[in-house]
């Protein structure tokens, strides 16, 4: 039998209940059951693990539209967008550096989950990629131009602009560098980055209003990146906890590795657990200790 787009969004959803605790939250269920992920997939895009080649598969619709769209519903699967800033062309297997994806939906829902945004609010996304959480965010948040999304690649952020135009959405959608976040819009209720950072950007602190919330990936000594929940307390800092272990593509002007003494993290060889740790971040950098 072949399983329609909607009945593997029903399915994944079902998934999603059991292993990722997202029974219950109506509001991100309904989000979920009426954004149409695959929409926001382009035709060609990279598994994310290496095949006995090397090199990462390409899933082609127009070739295997059956085995593309499982492909979308997988709840833990990220599909690969881009390699090495658009250098490899979408063409057949390859290898290089993802710098682009869609999330798994798994992943997503836990983004949107823990930033728990409000009908009405204003929010800023760093990292648009194909624009399918923006169109998440703005089920949610509502279409008054309240939903501002900014990403660093002009192509990327073009074809994101159109997937959500067809959808009827119309979200700013900005092309820019995200960690400068995007002041003309501020003051955010929420931020929420989908690259990750290795230090959170002074911009997004500045521009969260006060009791605002800031969710990003950071960059951790743990061996992967954990998301951090910040509060913004109004006088120009903010402050939070980690909510959960993840894996990003890094923003453009933080791949470079830093020491982590110098960004904020203990010196102890063994810090404890993160899930005790927590965050404050200011505006001259971060400092995260155990609780
Ligand atoms: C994991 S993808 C985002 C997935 C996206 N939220 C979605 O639903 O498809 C991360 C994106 O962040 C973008 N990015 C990296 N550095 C950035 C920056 N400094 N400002 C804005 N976007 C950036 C990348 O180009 C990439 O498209």
């Amino acid at each position: 039998m072949t399983l329609t787009a909607r009945a593997l969004r029903e399915r994944c959803a079902r998934e999603m209940d059991n292993a990722r605790g997202f029974a219950g939250c109506t509001w991100l269920h309904r989000a979920f059951l009426a954004v149409p992920r695959e929409h926001f997939v382009p035709d060609r895009v990279w598994w994310p693990a290496r095949g006995e080649d090397g090199l990462y598969n390409l899933y082609d619709r127009t070739q295997k539209p059956r085995a593309w769209l499982k492909a979308v519903y997988m709840p833990g699967v990220p599909l690969i967008t881009q390699i090495d800033d658009g250098a490899v062309p979408p063409t057949g297997p390859a290898t290089g550096a993802f710098t682009s994806s869609i999330s798994s939906p798994g992943v997503v829902i836990e983004l949107v989950r823990h930033l728990a945004p409000e009908p009405g609010e204003r929010i800023l996304e760093v990292g648009t990629g194909t624009g399918y959480t923006t169109a998440l965010l703005t089920h949610r948040a509502g279409d008054h131009g309240n939903v501002v999304t900014i990403e660093i690649d002009a192509g990327l952020a073009r074809r994101a602009r159109h997937r959500l135009h067809a959808l009827g959405m119309s979200p700013r959608v900005v092309t820019g560098d995200g960690e400068q976040g995007h002041p003309a819009c501020a003051p955010y209720d929420r931020i929420l980055a989908t690259a990750s950072v290795r230090s959170i950007p002074p911009a997004w602190l500045r521009q969260l209003r006060p009791g605002g919330i800031l969710l990003a990936p950071l960059d951790s000594p743990f061996g992967h990146d954990l998301l951090v929940r910040l509060e913004a307390d109004g006088h120009g800092c903010a402050r939070g906890h980690f909510v959960a272990a993840v894996e990003f593509m890094r923003a453009r002007g933080q791949r470079a590795q830093r020491p982590y003494a110098e960004l904020g993290w203990p010196a102890e060889a063994d810090p404890g657990p993160w899930e005790r740790m927590c965050v404050v971040a200011g505006p001259s950098g971060q400092r995260i200790r155990s609780r």
